[in-house]
């Protein structure tokens, strides 16, 4: 699609979910589901990155997502360290930063590893930034952010919202378009403090079958959005 007619947004969010009923629906194991989204997970990334998105934050596992079972935990985790290992030369070469949201506990050494090695490696990428949400919670990020604060011992009686932000697990502006697959109509705990202004979109396609075509309705869709932050737009 050409995308010179189309509002951009500079952060859109995405939750990557319907991978476990997408496997279902086809007779397969959930983990077959996970192996379908991974697959689509690059393609869709690069295609955002490509029109112009300065940041994309991808939410693959939340900190509710350890009550899972442990199989499943297991090969979702085995999925960032391939990923992250194999897919290293393509960031390069689209020029990808790579940022990480979440807390460490407790994901298994080699992620943290696999994790570390990307953002080093991808720190000087100037082509848009990737912030995968890994073991992300939310709540578990503004809390995690007041004990920072409280740790530093800054004097926080003058503060702005935006000094707050700053202790947030990234610097990074605030959500515009936060897309949700596979039909659900909640937040799940992602970017409450980020997604407070944010346009939302719910498409009903499960994340492995939501490719650029529908992608391109997202923003077709957000572009015809009025936003008015609380104030009044005359047209
Ligand atoms: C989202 O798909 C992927 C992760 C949570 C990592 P789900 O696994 O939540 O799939 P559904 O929602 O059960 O279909
Ligand atoms: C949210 O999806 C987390 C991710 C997609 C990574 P879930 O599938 O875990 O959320 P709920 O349980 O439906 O709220
Ligand atoms: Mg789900």
């Amino acid at each position: 699609m050409d995308y010179s007619e189309l509002k951009i947004p500079r952060h859109v969010a995405l939750i990557v979910d319907g991978n476990g009923r997408w496997a279902k629906e086809r007779g397969m194991s959930r983990l077959r589901g996970h192996d379908a989204g991974f697959e689509n997970l690059m393609t869709l990334s690069k295609y955002i990155l490509s029109k112009g998105i300065e940041v994309l934050s991808l939410y693959v596992f939340s900190t509710e997502n350890f009550k899972r079972e442990k199989a499943e935990v297991a090969h979702l985790m085995e999925l960032f360290v391939l990923m992250y290992r194999s897919k290293l030369r393509e960031f390069q070469e689209n020029n990808i930063r790579v940022v990480f949201s979440g807390r460490d506990e407790p994901l298994p050494a080699a992620v943290i590893k696999a994790r570390d090695r990307l953002v080093a490696e991808t720190a000087n990428n100037t082509g848009g930034t990737i912030n995968f949400c890994l073991n992300y919670g939310g709540r578990a990020e503004i809390l995690d952010a007041v004990k920072k604060i409280v740790a530093s011992g800054e004097e926080v009686r003058d503060w702005q919202e935006a000094d707050f932000a700053h202790y947030l697990y990234q610097d990074l502006p605030d959500v515009d378009l936060m897309i949700r697959t596979s039909g659900e109509l909640r937040l799940s705990n992602f970017l409450l403090w980020q997604n407070s202004y944010a346009e939302f979109y719910f498409p009903k396609t499960k994340f492995p079958d939501f490719h650029e075509a529908d992608f391109d309705q997202a923003v077709l869709e957000y572009t015809k959005r009025d936003r008015r932050f609380g104030g009044i737009n005359k047209k």
